[in-house]
């Protein structure tokens, strides 16, 4: 009696674990909308900083600062490697990710100009990060855990600019000569 009880049991809660019908395949789950709009936010950021680092080693290139040309290059593709990164991220949880439009064109008049303005680029992404993900805590931990990497990524280029501005303080600025040793030292 006992032995065809437990049988019993075992059956209902069998039954109660097996949700799936066989018509039908269960959709996957989706990012939140919050998470979607912070990541869109963030990948248009992205694309930004590509083109503003483009837009730098172009300049570079036109007055022949060669070492500065080369380091601005490396930047614009490791943005654009960022964003698919982003991006292959939303499409692993079923997102198709919009690029919105963003300025494409900077100019500059001398590489001071640039350092400055990556840092103050790189420097509010930092905080965009930081913001983004502090909201991401509470409810979407996995894309909490995802962004580690570009906090860390964001973090290591505010300390570069920084340093860069450092070493820009060691020499005045003002002479075309000491900034052509200054790039040929620190790029
Ligand atoms: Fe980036």
């Amino acid at each position: 009696m006992e032995i065809k009880k437990f049988s019993q049991d075992r059956e209902a809660q069998r039954k109660q674990m097996s949700p799936i019908k066989s018509s039908g395949v269960v959709t996957p789950d989706k990012l939140s909308e919050e998470s979607i709009s912070l990541l869109t936010d963030r990948l248009k950021d992205e694309y930004t900083a590509h083109y503003f680092y483009r837009s730098a080693a172009n300049w570079c290139k036109n007055v022949n600062y060669k070492k500065a040309a080369d380091f601005f290059e490396a930047e614009a593709n490791s943005e654009l490697e960022h964003a698919k990164k982003l991006q292959e991220y939303m499409d692993d949880w079923n997102v198709k990710p919009v690029i919105q439009s963003t300025e494409t064109n900077h100019d500059f008049t001398n590489l001071v100009d640039i350092i400055s303005g990556a840092y103050k680029m790189e420097y509010s992404l930092l905080q965009a990060y930081n913001q983004s993900s502090s909201s991401l805590f509470m409810n979407d931990l996995t894309t909490f855990d995802f962004l580690t990497d570009f906090r860390e990524l964001q973090k290591q280029a505010v300390i570069e600019y920084s340093d860069l501005l450092n070493a820009l303080n060691l020499v005045d600025y003002n002479d075309k000569f000491q900034i052509l040793y200054f790039e040929q030292t620190y790029f």
